[in-house]
């Protein structure tokens, strides 16, 4: 995942690359596939254009957005000073999930960054964002493709489904399927605003101690974008620790939940209690076999049930590695959680 994406362009995507970069040239709105997640784009230093992506998406005006880049040295377009750290974490990360709040080029208009002195600029490890990006010749700034609290959008059907027409879609795989890791190097120790695909495990090996934005200090939004609602799908989400105790919910609950649509989504393996679950009348699912399995399909697993069922729950995983960002996630989703 640290590696460029250099895996040949075919001549169809060649041609809807062009027709995309086209229409950010000329000051349109570009859904496109990043190694994370889909983003919604424009050209980052044209106003105008950066105000439709707010006005598609129905996005607060002061939760700023992420600029893409597809030369590493492109950072000095939009970033003012690159710390050392900053500069190490380009090293190793860069092209790769990992996005660094870095202090504002004055150069970046005040709509992108909601008026903050910082700017937050990464460089996605995708082929067709990267081409995108360089026959654009413009940084292009790129929310995730949802409307403004939905889940984000991991394939090109999820872009439709939300904007219909009003967007050009490039069709493309997202690998990972939950945002980038956002890091704040304006601050000392730096902090972890989102949990992401570069864990903090691989973040402090390199560059030493940093601190995660626990979920209590939401409400002094570092990270502005943390205070709005997120990733709510049509459900009721229930996130259980314990599989055990998923089915003592199903057994105490059940006269509430007769009628209602139930899916449970169970982490790795079914086992004995999947076996009971299913044999109660529930509908049961694996989130993945994996934790990069479960990243990759959490998204679409919430887009696609959340329009037939009326309740998900789901087996939580521990929160290391990836498995921070999938619970970061999930805590959002959920409108209730057990442990
Ligand atoms: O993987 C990703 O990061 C995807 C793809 C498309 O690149 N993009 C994405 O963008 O998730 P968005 O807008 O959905 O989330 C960006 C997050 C928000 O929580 C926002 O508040 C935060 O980054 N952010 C942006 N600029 C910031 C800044 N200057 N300081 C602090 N947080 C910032
Ligand atoms: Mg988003």
């Amino acid at each position: 995942m640290r590696f460029c994406d250099n895996s040949d362009i075919s001549p169809a995507e060649e041609e809807q690359i062009r027709r995309g970069a086209e229409i950010i040239r000329s000051g349109g709105v570009v859904a496109f596939p990043t190694e994370t997640v889909y983003g919604l784009g424009a050209n980052a230093f044209d106003e105008d254009a950066v105000k439709k992506i707010f006005e598609l998406k129905g996005r607060p005006q002061d939760n700023p957005l992420i600029i893409h880049i597809a030369k590493k040295e492109d950072v000095f377009l939009v970033a003012r000073e690159i710390p050392k750290n900053a500069e190490i974490l380009i090293d190793k990360f860069w092209p790769g999930p990992l996005t660094l709040v870095l202090p504002k080029n004055p150069s970046v208009p005040d709509i992108v960054t909601a008026n903050l002195d910082t700017v937050a600029v990464r460089m996605p490890n995708h082929k067709i964002a990267l081409k995108l990006i360089e026959l654009s010749a413009v940084p292009i700034s790129a929310p995730s493709a949802n409307i403004s609290g939905k889940p984000s959008a991991t394939k090109p059907e999820h872009v439709k489904k939300y904007f219909g027409d009003k967007v050009f879609i490039i069709e493309g795989e997202v690998k990972i399927g939950i945002e980038s890791t956002v890091i704040d190097l304006t601050v000392s120790p730096p902090v972890i605003l989102r949990p992401g695909g570069i864990s903090k495990e691989m973040i402090e090996k390199e560059i030493g101690r940093v601190d995660v934005l626990a979920d209590s200090d939401v409400k002094i939004a570092k990270s502005p974008g943390i205070k709005y609602k997120h990733y709510s799908p049509n459900s009721d989400v229930y996130i259980f620790m314990n599989r055990k105790d998923i089915l003592k919910f199903l057994e105490f609950e059940r006269s509430k939940l007769s009628g209602k649509k139930v899916l449970v989504a169970l982490f790795r393996y079914l086992g004995e209690e999947g076996e009971k679950i299913r044999d109660m009348g529930f509908n049961i699912t694996l989130s993945g076999r994996t934790l990069e399995d479960f990243a990759r399909n959490l998204f679409n697993l919430l887009i696609v049930a959340g329009e037939t069922y009326d309740i998900i729950i789901f087996e939580g995983v521990e929160e290391r590695g990836i498995g921070l960002g999938i619970m970061n996630r999930l805590k959002k989703a959920g409108k209730k959680m057990f442990y």
